[in-house]
Formats: C-alpha cells, sequence, structure tokens
C-alpha cells in the first residue's frame, strides 16, 4: 500500500496543479469598468466597421477590411470557401474574440462598451459544431435561462424541427443527454442546439454553417419555420449550400479573410466571380435562373 500511494501522491499533486492552472487563468475578454448602454432605437444592428482580426498569438490578419452590416428583419448570409473565414466573422459578434482593428457595433454600442452579459442575451448563436451537455433535453434547450416555461421550450423544439424525435423518446424533454451529446445523431444534436439558440428569443440569431448536417427535407422545412418566427430579428447565416441562403436579403461573398462581393444572389451571379463558382458548381440551370431576388 505504502509503495502505491508514494507513487500516487506525487501524480496528484501534479494533477492539483494543473487544475489550479486553469481556474486561476484570467480570462482575456473583460468588461470594463465604466459600461455603456444599448441604443434603443438600433435594436437588432450588428455593424462591422472595417474590422481586420489577427487570432492571439498569429502573425498574419485573418480578416482583413469587414465591412457590412445585418440588419433587423433581414437575412445576412456569409458564404466562401473552407478557411476563408466565415466562423471567426461570427464569433467576433458575441465577442468570443476581439476585433482587433476597427469596430464592431450592436445595437449601436461598441461590443468591447458593454456587459458581456448583456450582450449574449441579445444573441442566439449555433456552432458550427452542435455543441450538448450532460443533463436531460430540456436542460439543454433551457440552459440560457432555466426558468424559461415549457411552452416556449416546446415552441422552440418545434421550429427547430426537434419535436417528432424527441415525442418518439420514452421519457420526452425528460430523455437523458449523454456528455458531450454522444447519444444522439449529429443531425438530432445539430437540432438541439438550434432550439436553444432560439428558445431565448434573441433579437440576433446566428447560424454557423448549422444546417449541414441535415438532411435536404428538413433543411428546407426548418428554414420555412424560421422564417415566420424570426419576422423582424437579425439572421445571419453561415452556409455551403447556396440553396440554403438564395433568399437571403444580402449575401456575403468571402475569399481569403476578405469580402470579395456583396449583394443578392441575381446581383452576385452579374457581378461575382467567385459566387459564380460557388453557385454553377452547385445548383442546376433551372435553379440559377429562377432564384428569387
Ligand atoms: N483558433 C484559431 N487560432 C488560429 N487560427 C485559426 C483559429 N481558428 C481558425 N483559424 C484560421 O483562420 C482561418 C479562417 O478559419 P475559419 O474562420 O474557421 O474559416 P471558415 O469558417 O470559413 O471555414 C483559417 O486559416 C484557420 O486556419
Ligand atoms: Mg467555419
Amino acid at each position: 500500500m505504502i509503495s502505491i500511494i508514494s507513487i500516487m501522491l506525487p501524480r496528484a499533486s501534479v494533477s492539483a496543479r494543473r487544475i489550479n492552472e486553469v481556474l486561476e487563468t484570467e480570462a482575456s475578454i473583460k468588461d470594463k469598468e465604466e459600461t455603456k448602454e444599448f441604443v434603443e432605437n438600433k435594436k437588432g444592428y450588428v455593424e462591422f466597421k472595417n474590422v481586420s482580426f489577427r487570432y492571439p498569438d498569429a502573425d498574419t490578419e485573418i480578416l482583413e477590411d469587414i465591412d457590412f452590416t445585418a440588419k433587423p428583419g433581414e437575412t445576412t448570409a456569409l458564404i466562401g470557401s473552407t478557411g476563408s473565414g466565415k466562423s471567426t466573422v461570427v464569433n467576433l459578434i458575441p465577442r468570443f474574440y476581439d476585433v482587433t482593428g476597427g469596430e464592431l457595433l450592436i445595437d449601436g454600442v461598441n461590443v468591447k462598451d458593454v456587459p458581456q452579459k448583456e450582450l449574449r442575451k441579445r444573441i442566439g448563436f449555433v456552432p458550427q459544431k452542435g455543441v450538448l451537455f450532460s443533463g436531460t433535453i430540456e436542460s439543454n434547450i433551457k440552459y440560457g435561462n432555466s426558468s424559461m416555461s415549457d411552452e416556449q421550450m416546446k415552441k422552440a423544439a418545434e421550429i427547430a424541427q426537434a419535436t417528432d424525435f424527441i415525442e418518439r423518446k420514452e421519457k420526452q424533454f425528460k430523455s437523458e443527454i449523454a456528455q458531450g451529446g454522444n447519444n444522439v445523431s449529429g443531425g438530432q444534436k445539430q437540432r438541439l442546439s438550434i432550439a436553444r439558440a432560439l428558445a431565448i428569443d434573441p433579437e440576433i440569431i446566428v447560424f454557423d454553417d448549422s444546417f449541414s448536417a441535415l438532411d435536404f427535407k428538413t433543411d428546407s422545412k426548418l428554414r420555412e419555420e424560421l422564417a415566420k418566427q424570426t419576422k423582424g430579428k437579425t439572421v445571419i447565416i453561415v452556409a455551403q449550400r447556396i440553396s440554403t441562403i438564395l433568399n437571403a436579403d444580402q449575401i456575403i461573398v468571402l475569399d481569403e479573410g476578405k469580402i470579395v462581393g456583396k449583394g443578392t444572389h441575381k446581383e452576385l451571379l452579374k457581378n461575382c466571380e467567385q459566387y459564380r463558382e460557388i453557385a454553377l458548381s452547385q445548383l442546376s440551370k433551372e435553379e440559377l435562373e429562377g432564384g428569387a431576388n
């Protein structure tokens, strides 16, 4: 026993030191001592003003001169090849990182000037990979506000096209979710993440490539419901499939961290080479000509 303990003790002390290091790490994103309030009549505005961005410790700029405004009642889509910076752009909105140049305003104020808690209450964010926590379906959907009503939870699940598979489970909303959501499929995980983001009824909702794990039918049904339910809200969608964003009010085309096109589907087909390439590779001729806008 003593020899076993003599091996265990130093190991435990090393682990304890590592855990402590994590616990004592100071967050690099902090609230200012004096914070500002959101501008009421600019509700739902997301304004990127000549934003550039470099990841901490990296030596090159990943984003350069990103300039666009997403408005309430409109859908703004981001498209571009893998690595073009789409996720990086949307990660700046809830202030997961701070911009290194230019300004990012939400509801008329710089995101660095408002309390993070207030900022994140306004934003529903669905990350590229659906993330679930161990608990139940209910605790996952109510994550943003544990006192929300069951009605509100069910409505969010309904819009996210999750009701069918939840109701097929024996314990329905009380069904267990394993750590990391390993006991549900990729598409189900994605839909529960979407339900969680919708449940807090945010004024700005961001989908980072959140529809790619869904089959075509679910994808279009979900977007149809979403369009009905998100009237007046600011919707920002990162997409791979052009069909997901055909009807967006504004499409931003990214290439190597820069905006190379901005406009509607029809406008971009005419004047953006990169967009035309993506479109030609994905859509049939009829779809190209029949697209709205
Ligand atoms: N945490 C990070 N640290 C350093 N570089 C990163 C990080 N995340 C992404 N990058 C780099 O930033 C670039 C843009 O990535 P990303 O925004 O994920 O593109 P997209 O979502 O369009 O595929 C890529 O070159 C990627 O390697
Ligand atoms: Mg991405």
